[in-house]
C-alpha cells in the first residue's frame, strides 16, 4: 500500500470516528450530573477552599451525606474509628477523596436515572453495577497493596470504567444489540466485537460523556485507557490497575455481557498485555487472596445496590 492510500484511509477513519462520537455528544435527553459535582469541583480548584466550606456545601445534600458516611465507614475503606460527619470525613480522607466519593455517588444516581427512563431489556443494570462495583473495590485494593496508582481515583475509575456500555445500550440500543449478536456469533468479547462493528468503542463513549459532565480529566483519561494504556501517560498506573481488576472480576464472575467465561478461572484474554506482565504475580495467585477481597466486594455491592 503506498503512503497516499494509507493517508486516505486514515482520514476517512478519522471522519467516521468523529461522526460516531458526535452522536454521543449530541444525546438530547442526557441528564446532567447534580449541581453538587460542579460546585465541589470548583471549590477544589480554589486553593482557599477550607474543609468547613466544602463540608457546608456537601451537607446541603443529605442523601449524598448519608451514602458517603456509609461508604467511608464500610470495611473497604478500612478505618477503625467511626466517621460521623462530613467534616471528619474530609479531615481523615482529604478533600480529594471527598470529591471522588461525591462524583461516584452522583454519577451512580444519574446513570440509574438513565436506566429507569429508557427501558432496555437486553441491558441488565443490576449485573452492570455488580461488575462495576466489583472492579471499583478490587481496583482500590490492588492499588493499595501494590502502591501502584491512586487508590481512591482507581475506585471511581473502576466504578465508571464501562459507563460507555450503558450509554450505548440505552440510547443506541440497535448498535448495542448488533455488538452483542456479533460477540455471540463469533465468540468475541464485547470490546472485540465493538471494534469490528463500530468506528469507536465504549471507552471513548465513556470519555466523551465524562467530559460533558465535567468529570475531572484524570478520571476521564483513565476511563479512556482502561483497555489499552500508554506507558508514560499520567493515567498509566490507574488504567493498568483498573484493567487488571476488570480482568479478574470478569474471570471470577460471569462476564455481565458475554456470558462466555468459566467463572473462577483466569481468562487471560481480558487483560491488556502490559497489565498482565506487570501484575502477573497477583493474577497468578488470585485464588489465594480473592476470598478476602470478595467480602469487601459483597459489602460494597449491598451498599450501592440496596435502597
Ligand atoms: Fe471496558
Ligand atoms: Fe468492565
Amino acid at each position: 500500500m503506498n503512503s497516499g492510500t494509507q493517508k486516505l484511509k486514515a482520514s476517512s477513519t478519522d471522519e467516521e470516528k468523529k461522526k460516531f462520537l458526535k452522536k454521543f455528544q449530541n444525546i438530547k435527553d442526557l441528564p446532567s450530573l447534580p449541581v453538587i459535582v460542579a460546585k465541589v469541583n470548583q471549590m477544589l480548584d480554589n486553593p482557599y477552599t477550607t474543609i468547613d466550606s466544602l463540608s457546608a456545601v456537601i451537607e446541603k445534600d443529605q442523601a449524598i451525606v448519608f451514602k458517603m458516611l456509609r461508604l467511608v465507614n464500610s470495611a473497604f475503606f478500612g478505618f477503625r474509628e467511626k466517621i460521623s460527619n462530613t467534616n471528619e470525613a474530609a479531615i481523615i480522607l482529604g478533600l480529594d477523596a471527598i470529591r471522588n466519593i461525591v462524583i461516584s455517588l452522583s454519577t451512580f444516581n444519574t446513570l440509574n436515572r438513565i436506566s429507569s427512563k429508557n427501558p432496555c431489556d437486553i441491558f441488565k443494570i443490576k449485573d452492570f453495577w455488580n461488575h462495576s462495583v466489583g472492579v471499583a473495590v478490587l481496583s482500590k485494593y490492588l492499588a493499595d497493596k501494590n502502591r501502584i496508582g491512586d487508590p481512591e481515583k482507581c475506585f471511581v475509575a473502576g466504578l465508571l470504567h464501562d459507563m460507555g456500555k450503558l450509554i450505548l445500550a440505552y440510547y443506541f440500543t440497535d448498535d448495542f444489540k448488533k455488538i452483542l449478536d456479533l460477540a455471540k456469533k463469533e465468540d468475541l468479547l464485547f470490546r472485540e466485537a465493538e471494534e469490528k462493528a463500530m468506528p469507536g468503542g465504549h471507552h471513548e463513549i465513556g470519555y466523551y460523556i465524562s467530559q460533558k459532565w465535567d468529570i475531572p480529566t484524570h478520571l476521564a483519561n483513565t476511563i479512556y485507557s482502561h483497555h489499552s494504556m500508554q506507558i508514560g501517560s499520567s493515567t498509566y498506573e490507574d488504567s493498568l490497575i483498573v484493567n487488571t481488576a476488570d480482568g479478574i472480576i470478569n474471570s471470577y464472575y460471569v462476564d455481565f455481557l458475554n456470558n462466555n467465561t468459566r467463572p473462577g478461572t483466569i481468562a487471560y484474554r481480558y487483560f491488556d498485555k502490559k497489565a498482565r506482565e506487570r501484575m502477573q504475580p497477583w493474577i497468578e495467585s488470585s485464588s489465594k487472596w480473592f476470598p478476602e477481597v470478595e467480602q469487601l466486594i459483597n459489602e460494597a455491592r449491598k451498599l450501592f445496590l440496596e435502597k
